[in-house]
């Protein structure tokens, strides 16, 4: 049967692990210059319907770099635009690819998309999850950290998509989550409430002190996401106080990392001199996305071969 990545949920650790041990070899066969062709002949979809640098990017170099070829389309520019059914479009597309990443809004999209399509289908954000993003940021904290088992991870700010694919990922591993998130900006009740049954070590807080309090990992992401454009104005005022900055920090671990999947706002979620400064690891992020992806690919392909 096709493995999909909607959610992290579907996910089991050993998925997570292979990923991980995959997206490891791939980045040190690539640094020395090996070439992989596990996507020979293949063609990766690539629907995107929210602005991307870094997502869109990397999944294209990922198909390329092990030698398939990636598929660029704007929801815009096919006939969903024009109101062809969702599934009619995964049917058919299912047809001419091997594989299809979709960024969007709605998460429903996503999941009629993925129950109409034989191929596998990958999330590469929605309004709900990001999952991609933080099985890449997973394996960045294995880099540093050597393991994410017994790692403190703090989440400071909206709680978001972003903050969707944390909690999942923990209710899956097992690890240490504390969120600080504004009471009207908590992540969603049913994610959390189903993730906490798992794992008692997800905790919520609204003081971000009480989130990054020792803590390994201290992560925020951006206060008005893609779509919410318009909340900008409120949303700042509201989330003032959750800014990642030396005050936060000097209650973290001593030797904590700070993460931002990108794209930041200086000054607002996070200072400058903490993004730019020497405990940010946000450009080694930017670089394991693109070895995550081409792990994701040759998982959901069914090819670890080279
Ligand atoms: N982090 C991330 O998903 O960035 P893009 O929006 O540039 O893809
Ligand atoms: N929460 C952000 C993440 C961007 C990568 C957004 O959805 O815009």
């Amino acid at each position: 049967m096709k493995k999909d990545i909607l959610t992290l949920i579907e996910l089991e650790p050993s998925d997570f692990d292979l990923l991980f041990a995959r997206a490891a070899e791939l980045k040190s066969r690539h640094k020395s210059g090996i070439m992989d062709h596990s996507l020979m002949g293949k063609s990766v979809g690539l629907i995107f319907n929210k602005p991307s640098t870094r997502t869109r990017i990397s999944f294209e170099a990922a198909a390329i770099q092990l030698g398939g070829v990636p598929v660029f389309m704007s929801v815009g520019d096919t006939q969903m635009s024009r109101d062809e059914p969702v599934g009619d479009t995964a049917r058919v597309l299912s047809k001419y690819l091997d594989a299809v990443a979709i960024r969007t809004f709605s998460q429903d999209f996503l999941e009629e998309f993925a129950a109409a399509a034989e191929i596998p289908v990958i999330n590469a954000l929605t309004d709900t999850h990001h999952p991609c993003q933080v099985l890449s940021d997973l394996f960045t904290v294995i880099e540093k950290k050597g393991s994410c088992a017994g790692v403190k991870i703090a989440w400071i700010g909206d709680g978001n998509n972003m903050a969707h694919s944390w909690i999942n990922a923990a209710a899956v591993l097992g690890m240490d989550l504390s969120l600080a998130c504004p009471p009207e900006y908590s992540p969603d009740r049913d994610i959390l409430g189903r993730a906490v049954e798992k794992n008692s070590r997800i905790r919520l807080f609204t003081d971000p002190m009480d989130a990054a309090r020792g803590a390994d990992v201290i992560n925020t992401d951006v206060w008005a996401s893609m779509g919410q454009e318009d909340e900008q104005a409120a949303r700042k005022s509201v989330f003032s106080s959750y800014q990642v900055n030396a005050d936060l920090m000097s209650v973290a671990a001593n030797d904590a990392i700070v993460m931002h999947c990108l794209p930041a706002h200086r000054g607002e979620e996070i200072t400058a001199d903490i993004l730019d400064g020497p405990r940010s690891v946000v450009w080694d992020q930017s670089e394991n996305k693109l070895h995550m992806h081409k792990a994701i690919l040759d998982l959901l392909l069914g090819n670890f071969n080279t």
